[in-house]
């Protein structure tokens, strides 16, 4: 066993001592036991700030996470990650996501800033030129979910009648939709592949190219595909093998919110981006948000075994989120081997899930209240100016609040009782109900807040779960860049397609598969 191996035994020691110690802890009581929790727990970073007091946590615990990132290297491998060495190690890659945000390069014109200013020019001659009203968008996954974020959640800095159409699935339903009703002569297609091989972007990107659009364009890093696919090369904006799909949304594969947001927008963006890649970058592990964030989640995952978690936006405009971060998370850390290929002791990675609050608590909120299993919540709010009627507000703050409160007070089966006998209901009957009326309470939930719904603090917003991603990565001992798991069904639909189009089923098919492809070929 290596130096390093015997202290990562180590410093999981500690960290499951931390955790035998607090697991039955009831949170009221941590509270009790220390009058200046909220403080102690509470972090801030630019646009962003969190409060983790009523997680199942406590200072020595933090002090034994703490130690786990120094034995896993934190500080190296996040210097690593910033000197844009090869971090993904099974492709040979740096991630340099955060070189897509640096505004103000020292020496000025590089390649990122080149194609940044090519952008700026389309965008303003697609927009100004009045010959377009639409612009289609052709991706997927990493090509598709964040420029859909960006433009739902900066809807008010969206230019004036210029219609967004996003399809991904290839569904021919999806695509069907994003034609409908649109003029073909006055509609720019964008299609956005890093490898310009999905076939699902391909499939959708020909039946668009036969709709006839007036012009199109493309975003990727196989430029000579995108030409050879038609293309005209002056209308093909690269970005590069050093960004990873689930982190390119700050590369050409915004070109569209370039073009549909207004001047700068954009670019104020990648602003508060670099702002949280500064306080990533800069601060200690203990006072660096995206990192305690990182060991907030990785405790309750590996320390108090909760496999899953749920993100909950009580902000309309970031209703989106929790799809953009579940391709952020689950396809970074759903991994089954550390760096070096030998198999995970933990899991690296919970289950992402979540939808708008409040929609979410007339949906599964009735689990999270009272299913046996208890399911960590990130509630997240927008501090600032909010849209619509000024009386919602209140509203949706009284809502995230009472939520992760009522996660956490319950009520016991006393209270319940005594409840419905003041309302006047009989004992036997007061009784009866009252297990179904308690809430065992003790459940762990993060509150999130940014300071506005801006650019600047969605930039960063989104540039903390990437941070926060890469942290939980290290500390399971991951390569959080790579993605071999989407491999093999890619691999498998490829060789299904062929019967599935009237030709002849392999010969070596399981049973289960070949009936439905007797069933489904057309
Ligand atoms: O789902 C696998 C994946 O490779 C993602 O990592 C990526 O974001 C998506 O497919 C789309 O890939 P591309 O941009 O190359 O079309």
């Amino acid at each position: 066993m290596s130096a390093n191996d015997i202290a990562m035994k180590q410093a999981w020691t500690q960290v499951a001592a931390e955790a035998a110690r607090l697991k039955g802890a009831k949170l009221l009581d941590l509270f009790a036991a220390d009058p200046k929790r909220v403080e102690a727990l509470s972090f801030a970073a630019p646009h962003l700030n969190a409060d983790f007091s009523k997680q199942r946590i406590d200072g020595a615990a933090m002090n034994a996470i703490g130690a786990l990132a120094g034995a896993a290297d934190f500080d190296g491998w996040r210097a690593k990650l910033f000197g844009g060495e090869i971090v993904n190690t099974t492709e040979g890659r740096a991630a340099k996501h955060w070189a897509l945000r640096i505004t103000d390069p020292p020496g000025g014109d590089n390649d990122v800033t080149r194609v940044l200013d090519r952008m700026h020019a389309f965008a303003h001659e697609i927009a100004e030129s009045g010959d377009f009203d639409a612009l289609i968008h052709l991706g997927i996954g990493g090509s598709d979910f964040g420029p859909r974020v960006v433009l739902d959640a900066l809807k008010a800095h969206r230019r004036p009648n210029i219609t967004v159409r996003f399809a991904a699935n290839v569904d021919g339903a999806d695509v069907a939709d994003a034609i409908e009703g649109l003029d073909p002569r006055r509609t720019l297609l964008i299609v956005v592949s890093k490898t310009f091989t999905t076939q699902e972007t391909l499939a959708n990107a020909e039946f668009v190219r036969a709709w006839g659009p007036a012009r199109i364009a493309a975003a990727t890093a196989a430029p000579e595909k995108a030409v050879a696919w038609g293309v005209a090369a002056e209308d093909v904006f690269p970005f590069w093998d050093w960004v990873g799909g689930r982190y390119s949304l700050w590369s050409s594969v915004s070109l569209v919110c370039e073009i549909a947001l207004t001047h700068g927008v954009f670019f104020r963006m990648l602003e508060g981006a670099e702002e949280m890649d500064n306080h990533f970058r800069d601060t200690p592990f203990t006072q660096n948000l995206p990192a305690i964030s990182a060991a907030v989640q990785m405790w309750n995952r590996e320390a108090l075994g909760h496999g899953s978690y749920a993100l909950i936006p009580y902000a309309e405009r970031l209703r989106l989120l929790p799809t953009w971060a579940q391709q952020l998370e689950m396809e970074s850390n759903g991994k089954g081997v550390t760096r070096d290929g030998a198999s995970l002791e933990r899991s690296s990675c919970a289950v992402t899930w979540g939808v708008a609050g409040t929609n979410a608590q007339h949906s599964f909120f009735q689990l999270l209240h009272q299913g046996v299993e208890e399911v960590p919540v990130e509630f997240i709010v927008n501090a600032g100016a909010q849209e619509g009627p000024p009386s919602h507000r209140a509203k949706v703050y009284a809502n995230a609040l009472a939520q992760a409160r009522a996660l956490m007070v319950g009520k016991t089966a006393a209270q319940a009782k005594a409840e419905m006998i003041a309302t006047g209901m009989s004992e036997a009957e007061a009784v009866r109900l009252a297990p179904h009326r308690t809430f065992t309470g003790n459940r762990a939930s993060t509150l999130m807040a940014i300071d506005e719904l801006s650019p600047e603090a969605l930039g960063a917003l989104l540039a903390f779960y990437e941070h926060r991603t890469f942290t939980e990565g290290v500390l399971a001992g991951i390569n959080s860049f790579d993605q071999w798991g989407v491999e093999l069904g890619k691999e498998m639909a490829n060789a299904l397609l062929p019967a599935l189009e009237g030709g002849t089923p392999a010969a070596d098919l399981d049973p289960s598969t070949a009936a439905w492809v007797r069933q489904l070929r057309t």
